[in-house]
């Protein structure tokens, strides 16, 4: 492992948000991208901190894995992870967290009993990617940080991965079209553009995901060296 060699700090996998001790609202996100970011960083000799929702993917060799369950937690351990890095580390968050989360967790199964219908409370879970934003903002870690996103969407991805790039600070965004053949949750490739903080953009053609984990770890290397 190099002496100068950056730190990689990846999200990957979905996140559960339980409503009761059995059961959760949650997302088919296999955590797949993320953990081929995690291994494409560690063969580039990179330190790794993997934070992992529930997923079943071995973990990458030399690659140091964080399991957490909530996004709340995932928040938690993932600043935690960038908040120990020195010199410079890569921030991708690649994890479909669940934007909402029950408003209360009954400490006991719900019971249906005669209702014929019940109204469920949600409330907003933290924007992990756009709150490690902002700490890096306002100088919170003694690492220099970058940070890079995934913008998956249904259609043409450009206005949205524009907008997100732009409103959560980030250093590059991967943004890819979900609904196209070949993409998206539960396939092994992918086909993504990259949309850079300077307005320039690399459309990319149908790759593995992990050929694809290995340019976003290149990419985010290479601005590092500006
Ligand atoms: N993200 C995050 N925490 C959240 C939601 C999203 O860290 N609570 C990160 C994702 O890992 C991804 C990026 O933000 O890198 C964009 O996620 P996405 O789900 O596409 O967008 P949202 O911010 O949830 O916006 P919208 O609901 O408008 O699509």
């Amino acid at each position: 492992m190099g002496g100068n060699a950056a730190e990689f700090v990846v999200t990957a996998g979905p996140t559960r948000e339980y409503l009761d001790p059995v059961r959760f609202l949650s997302n088919p996100s296999t955590g797949r991208m993320g953990f081929a970011v995690a291994q494409a960083a560690a063969k580039r000799g990179c330190r790794v901190t993997l934070v992992a929702g529930p997923v079943s993917l071995p973990t990458p060799a030399g690659v140091k894995r964080v399991d957490v369950t909530s996004a709340r937690e995932m928040e938690k351990r993932a600043v935690e992870a960038v908040s120990a890095a020195k010199g410079k580390c890569v921030f991708v968050a690649t994890a479909a967290v669940a934007d909402w989360r029950p408003a209360r967790c009954a400490a006991a199964k719900l019971k249906k009993g005669a209702s014929r219908s019940m109204t469920l409370r949600l409330v907003r879970n933290p924007d992990i990617l756009r709150s490690v934003s902002r700490k890096r903002a306002r100088g919170a870690f003694r690492a220099r940080l970058r940070l890079v996103g995934f913008a998956a969407e249904t259609g043409d991805p450009s206005k949205e991965a524009m907008r997100k790039l732009r409103e959560k600070g980030l250093d590059f965004i991967v943004a890819n079209d979900v609904s196209a053949p070949g993409c998206g949750f539960a396939v092994p490739t992918n086909r993504a553009v990259f949309f850079m903080r300077d307005g320039s953009r690399v459309e990319l053609p149908m790759m593995s995901k992990l050929e694809l984990a290995r340019r976003i770890v290149s990419k985010a290397l290479e601005e590092d060296r500006r």
